[in-house]
């Protein structure tokens, strides 16, 4: 089997360590500069550290693995990782992941194949509703939901202001993650839209979610994507969309296995636990695998 180091133990390391193959590959742990994350010399690990081991970039190549897998999203630190593991003396392969994050989007992918099965584009029976997204900033996502589906009409929430006071509050008070009000706040509704192929299908909803659902209670959607990042919009999203989802209609969910924003995997099993309680089935949920931790819910 092929021994495998993951160097940065922060979360692209955690997600990419998730992935491995463990019929191919021998994961020996981690490597890191940050003396914070080491597992201690007495064999106990820091508080936050799950309990996989993490080793300085030397005490790790001292292993001898077959291969470095450099889990820096920027290309800058890759190249410095890189450089560092040569002058520690590794000659073995090493697998930089910020050129597959830069250039692959399995999210992109699996929309595109829900989008046409919902549709009808492939030749299955059209799943009636709306399209919708809470957490649209830019609109990289927005734009392809409005492509896929260009007879739906699509509505887009966000506050365009970035993360709300109210719900940064709730992050913090209960250490969900370490976002801050106002972060996502470089964008406009007047720059989502002109990005749109079909701009007469979209609906802007300006301003803090849920409060901008007010007049679409009888609304039903066939195809959701929630990517708000935090704990308080994602169960307010879970509440207001997975009641009003058609039957064969998918929620799609960013930052899902995310550990930089744990509020998202809480929201759905807290908003999970409630469907159980009142006597309705567990939620059909998929990971799709990516190193952005989403999955897909199916009703
Ligand atoms: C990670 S960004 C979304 C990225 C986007 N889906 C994309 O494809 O690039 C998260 C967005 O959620 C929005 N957001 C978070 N909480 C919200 C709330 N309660 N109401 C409205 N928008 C919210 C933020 O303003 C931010 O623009």
């Amino acid at each position: 089997m092929k021994k495998i180091v993951i160097a940065g133990a922060g979360n692209m390391g955690l997600a990419a360590a998730r992935l491995l193959d463990p019929n191919r590959v021998e994961f020996l742990g981690f490597a890191d500069n940050d003396p914070g994350k080491w597992t201690k010399e007495d064999g106990s690990y820091p508080d936050t550290a799950d309990k996989t081991p993490v080793f300085s970039i030397q005490t790790a190549v001292n292993l001898a693995p077959d291969e470095f897998i450099i889990s820096a999203i920027d290309k800058e630190r890759s190249r410095a990782i890189a450089e560092q593991l040569k002058v520690c003396r590794f000659y073995g392969n090493i697998m930089s992941l910020h050129e597959l994050y830069e250039d692959f989007d399995i999210r992109s992918r699996c929309l595109k194949e829900l989008a046409d099965r919902i549709s009808g584009a492939a030749g299955l029976p059209e799943v009636p509703g709306a399209a919708a997204e809470l957490g649209v900033y830019k609109g990289d996502t927005a734009w392809q939901i409005n492509l896929f589906l260009p007879e739906k009409p699509f509505y887009l929430f966000d506050t365009f202001d970035g993360f709300a006071e109210e719900d940064i509050k709730i992050e913090k008070a209960f250490a969900l993650s370490k976002a801050e009000a106002g972060e996502f706040s470089d964008t406009s509704v007047g720059a989502v839209l002109e990005r749109m192929p079909h701009p007469e299908k979209c609906h802007l909803r300006k301003g803090h979610f849920p409060e901008t659902a007010a007049g679409l209670a009888h609304t039903e959607f066939a195809f959701v994507s929630l990517d708000p990042d935090l704990y308080e919009p994602m169960l307010a999203g879970m509440d207001f969309f997975y009641p009003r989802l058609n039957e064969g209609g998918v929620i799609i969910i960013h930052d899902y296995d995310n550990t930089r924003f744990k509020g998202v995997r809480q929201a759905v099993k807290e908003y999970e636990q409630k469907l159980i309680a009142m006597g309705e089935k567990p939620l059909k949920l998929v990971p799709l695998g990516d190193l952005h931790g989403s999955c897909v819910i199916i009703k």
